[in-house]
């Protein structure tokens, strides 16, 4: 994700904004830039690679002035340079922005103004804002009421701050589906996406809410509605130091990635799908239609969590395509003699794109003359590079060494790959596809529901059994997947053994392994094969197992078989894997905690597996 910070006041704010801007390096980014009103004049330094390289940028070719903009860029639009870095310029050079977010309409914003004759010296998104401002401000009485009209004709999401060296000492902010916050101080405020950017400066703040935009100078800070008409605005005290910021307050970056989910799968869905139309923007997915049209099949390759999704992304395609989908582990697809050919899609994934195993299997995959893609959450990774075409997941930086959020941006990604799939193949209709895209922008809603109402009947739960010492878990259909997930995520970070099986393999062996010690985790939500899930905890039952069922809600009658019920939202059945994953999260994630485990950084276990 990216990072805006601001500051106008008494200080000299280059310096102020460059120490944010390494407070913000967590998010992850690929570039990073700064620009101030000094003198009646915008100044901007921009460059590609670290926040450091900026500051050496600095030293060399210093900035001065007392208010200003700064920006880590997170590419979306556009690869990373200096030129797309942010603030971004219009064509008078007396207007600059930084943004995060997605506009989903800047190809027709920026072929519009071009035709007006703008000039444009970057291929993001961002920089039509910059423009469209300018034509505002011809027709406002100032920067306010500027950007008050501009933002009318964005489409997307952003969190932005407008500076002009027209009025050098204020910041415009405005908030559409990215967080934004403003900082107060006594010797002059901030905007910044994280608080952690500004901690070190002042503790209070005010969290800015969608639609509304903010005039913010040294000694005064105003906050409008979209109707603009002033809002009074609650100052919140935050209580974290700045280390404890970066994890925003959660005792953990895991739990803090685990409750990020809502955020991440909108960013995820507005970086790729609109929802008004239902339309897939897949902008690096670097393939033409004739030859999507022409693939028979799809292999599917990844490593440990991504290995589940890429199992996940079996039924959704087989669903949805109706096209035959293998899924290999990379480790062994790479050393076997995988049948492929011209019309097969290979599909890696991976959050790091550096496992090895993973683009050892590009590699062969590409050999053979198959064509490559990859889904990865990281600008610029190897796989990336790689790969003949790629999809961002867009989950923002992944600490925590177990997976999360990324995990359930991979199959969100796998759902926007199918519609994109489906509409080029006359599979997925408009009315099919408007109805796919309004359960995906359902998913952040009800994850949120998941975080707030099971949380602690999940905490009262990891208290009952965090001392067994091993666990079953089981799952039918595309939840079976999720079943794997779950068991992974448990061994991974309480270090329990833990082992995860389709629930109709339980006749077939594990069953011996049934007693009263032993928690058997099932997922039970609603599915076409729910009666034989229901016989399947029954056997459990019979044999004086534990059972912890997912189950959905408002299925009273579970609580009357098992031993303790954790519900999730009710969704048709292809959209339940990543709702039933998030309790399976969260009960790894309080179990591991109880038992004193290291969960950012369990042992032996790396963030990503560069080596064999
Ligand atoms: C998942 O929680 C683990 N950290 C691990 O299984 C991970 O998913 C696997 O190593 C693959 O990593 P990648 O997605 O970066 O390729």
């Amino acid at each position: 994700m990216c990072g805006v910070v601001g500051y106008t006041g008494l200080r000299q704010a280059p310096q102020i904004l460059i120490e944010g801007l390494k407070r913000l390096e967590y998010r992850g980014y690929d570039s990073a830039g700064i620009a101030t009103t000094d003198k009646l004049h915008i100044d901007r330094r921009r460059c590609k690679g670290k926040v450091q390289e900026l500051e050496n940028l600095l030293k060399t070719d210093p900035l001065s002035g007392f208010t200003a903009i700064a920006h880590t860029r997170w590419a979306t639009h556009g690869r990373p340079s200096d030129e797309n870095a942010h603030p971004h310029i219009d064509c008078s050079g007396k207007i600059v922005v930084v943004h995060n977010g997605v506009i989903e309409n800047y190809f027709t914003l920026k072929s519009e103004l071009i035709g007006r004759g703008h000039k444009f010296n970057s291929d993001t998104d961002t920089e039509v804002i910059a423009h469209i401002i300018e034509e505002k401000i011809e027709l406002s009485s100032n920067l306010l009421d500027a950007v008050f009209e501009a933002v009318k004709e964005l489409k997307g999401s952003y969190a932005m701050g407008v500076i002009s060296s027209e009025s050098p000492n204020e910041i415009i902010a405005a908030r559409k589906n990215s967080p934004l916050i403003i900082g107060l101080s006594d010797d002059g405020n901030f905007i910044t996406s994280d608080v952690c950017a500004i901690l070190p400066y002042t503790k209070k703040v005010i969290y800015l809410d969608d639609g509304e935009i903010a005039e913010i100078k040294p000694d005064s800070v105003k906050v409008y509605d979209l109707n603009h008409r002033e809002v009074k605005k609650s100052v919140s005290l935050i209580n974290w130091d700045a280390v404890t910021a970066e994890k925003q307050g959660y005792r953990h970056f895991m739990l803090k990635e685990v409750f990020e989910q809502p955020e991440s799968i909108q960013e995820t869905l507005n970086s790729h799908l609109s929802r008004d139309t239902g339309n897939v923007y897949l902008r690096d997915f670097n393939f033409d239609t004739d030859y999507l049209r022409s693939i028979k099949k799809i292999f599917m390759i990844g490593c440990g969590t991504a290995y589940h999704a890429c199992l996940v992304g079996k039924f959704i395609f087989e669903d949805y395509l109706m096209i035959p989908c293998e899924v290999d582990i990379a480790s062994e697809f790479r050393y076997r003699n995988p049948p492929l050919s011209k019309d097969t899609l290979i599909i890696a994934v991976s959050q790091s794109g550096e496992t090895a195993d993973t683009l050892a299997a590009i590699r062969l995959a590409k050999s053979t003359g198959a064509s490559a893609s990859v889904i990865c959450n990281i600008m610029g990774s190897s796989a990336v590079r790689e790969a003949d075409g790629m999809l961002y997941t867009h989950a923002g930086p992944e600490i925590g060494v177990a997976s999360t959020k990324a995990f359930t941006s991979q199959i969100t990604t796998i759902y926007l790959l199918a519609l994109h799939l489906g509409a080029i193949r006359g599979a997925i209709g408009k009315s099919g596809a408007k109805e796919i895209s309004e359960n995906l922008f359902h998913l952040p809603l009800k994850i949120r529901e998941i975080l707030t109402y099971e949380q602690k009947n999940i905490e009262s739960i990891s208290r009952k059994y965090f001392k067994k010492r091993d666990f079953l878990y089981l799952g039918r259909n595309i939840n079976y997947p999720i079943a794997l997930e779950g068991a992974l995520k448990l061994k991974e970070i309480s270090y329990i053994h833990a082992a995860g099986y389709p629930a109709g393999e339980m006749k077939h062996g594990p069953i011996a392994l049934i007693d009263e010690e032993m928690p058997v985790v099932v997922i039970a939500s609603d599915s076409i094969v729910y009666e034989k899930i229901l016989s399947n905890i029954e056997e459990v039952k019979a044999r004086n197992g534990i059972v912890i069922a997912i189950a959905t809600r408002g299925n009273e009658k579970m609580r009357e078989i098992a031993d303790d019920v954790i519900y999730i939202p009710r969704m048709p059945e292809i959209f339940t894997p990543i709702l039933n994953t998030i309790p399976l999260q969260l009960l790894a994630y309080h179990i591991a905690h109880l038992r004193g485990c290291d969960i950012d950084q369990p042992r032996n276990l790396a963030k990503s597996v560069t080596v064999e």
